[in-house]
């Protein structure tokens, strides 16, 4: 089993890293060491997320969580990072992610996916040569990436880890272009890597521009619910904790140059899986079932929209033993939950205003 002294989490600020830094101090991981936590705080990061953790684990003259604002592409910053911290592991959340701005400005998502990725592998593989030139084994890059390299599938089938990628949206791509690097320099200069393929997430602070936070807000403020085109592409819905629960054990355990896919096993389409969360948000705050189902307003499709997505996790859970600890329903109610007992996070990640609770609380760099 490996073990990391000091982690350095790129887009800890965002959804799912965030919960990854919750994860490592307080959920099953039990972490003991450091978290150095790099997000350039775009309009879906928002340290306040953190605000908790970063008050128990980020005070006194050694401690444990650190927050730095800065970008994957500056290299400076980063080499400063490996330097000052003795970074011995990576977890690589960070990057553009939502689809539908990819489509409107794709430049974004392939200097952060594609450059950023590549500046961090290049960082990580100077920073962990030893004197005769290799690299050191003890040290570990785990890249996180997603289904959608795989592109899109008919009614049948699933992704496996040797389905050949077929990226369709400038998100996609570029997330391809990322895997596709840190398998290189793998093979190339032996950098010890593991990656994760992973299917829809859902759950606390995810930015509600992604379909689950969209819809829970929209039906709390009587918004109409936009559904793109017919409704019936699919999506392998996943609870966020279960992912970082998959990528843990991936880092300790998995076999190094190997990605492994995670999945919900869970397929829904999008139009059945508004329908159920539809009921849980009426049960949880009163509403009425009918006037929410009258705010469901289709609309016209995302283009080169990807049908269905279904993840075949098989290798994770034979090699290592994970499987899926929050059901669907307990999961899609926790998150509605969290939504509504939440108005402030909310408020602030959408105006922006956690900029100033930033100004308040941290030292600018
Ligand atoms: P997110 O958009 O919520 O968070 C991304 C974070 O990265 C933000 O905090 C943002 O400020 C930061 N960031 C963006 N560009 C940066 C840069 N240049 N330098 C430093 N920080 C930067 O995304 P998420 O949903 O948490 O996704 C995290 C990772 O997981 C991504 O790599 C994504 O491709 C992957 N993934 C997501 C899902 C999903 O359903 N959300 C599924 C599978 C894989
Ligand atoms: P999204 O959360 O953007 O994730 P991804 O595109 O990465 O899978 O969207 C999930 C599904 O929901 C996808 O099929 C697009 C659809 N969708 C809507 O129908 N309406 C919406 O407003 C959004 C944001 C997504």
């Amino acid at each position: 089993m490996r073990t990391f002294n000091n982690i350095l989490i790129t887009g800890g600020a965002g959804f799912i890293g965030s919960n990854m830094v919750r994860y490592l101090f307080e959920g099953y991981a039990n972490f003991a060491g450091r978290v150095i936590n790099l997000d350039s705080l775009t309009y879906a990061g928002n340290p306040e997320s953190l605000a908790d953790i970063a008050e128990r684990y980020g005070k006194g003259a050694k401690p444990r969580y650190v927050f730095v604002q800065g970008d994957i592409c500056d290299r400076p910053l980063i080499e400063k990072l490996f330097k000052d911290y003795e970074i011995d592991a990576v977890i690589h959340f960070a990057a553009e992610s939502h689809v539908d701005r990819s489509i409107v400005g794709p430049e974004a998502f392939i200097r952060t996916n594609v450059m950023g990725t590549f500046t961090l592998l290049d960082v990580a593989r100077n920073a962990w040569k030893t004197s005769d030139g290799t690299l050191r084994k003890d040290v570990l890059f785990h890249h996180i990436s997603t289904d959608e390299v795989y592109g899109s599938l008919g009614e049948t089938g699933y992704f496996t880890e040797t389905t050949a990628y077929d990226p369709r949206s400038p998100y996609s791509a570029s997330k391809a272009g990322s895997d596709h690097l840190v398998m290189a320099y793998h093979h190339t200069y032996g950098l010890p890597v593991t990656l994760t393929n992973c299917s829809n997430n859902y759950g606390p602070y995810q930015f509600p521009e992604k379909l689950i936070p969209l819809m829970i807000l929209n039906m709390t403020e009587g918004k109409p619910l936009p559904v793109y085109g017919d409704g019936k592409n699919i999506r392998d819905w996943l609870y966020v904790e279960d992912h970082n629960s998959a990528v843990w054990l991936v880092m300790r355990q998995g076999k190094i140059g190997e990605k492994y896919n995670i999945g919900g096993e869970n397929e829904w389409q999008n139009i059945e899986l508004l329908k159920k969360l539809i009921n849980i948000v009426a049960e949880e705050t009163g509403k009425n079932t009918n006037d929410l189902r009258s705010l469901i307003t289709y609309v016209k499709d995302r283009p080169g929209h990807d049908r269905r997505y279904a993840i075949d996790c098989s290798k994770l859970k034979g090699e290592l033993g994970w499987s899926q600890s929050v059901s669907f329903e307990e999961g899609l109610r926790k998150t509605v939950r969290w939504y509504l007992a939440n108005p402030t996070w909310v408020a602030h990640v959408r105006s922006g205003e956690y900029r100033s609770w930033i100004e308040k609380n941290y030292d600018k760099r």
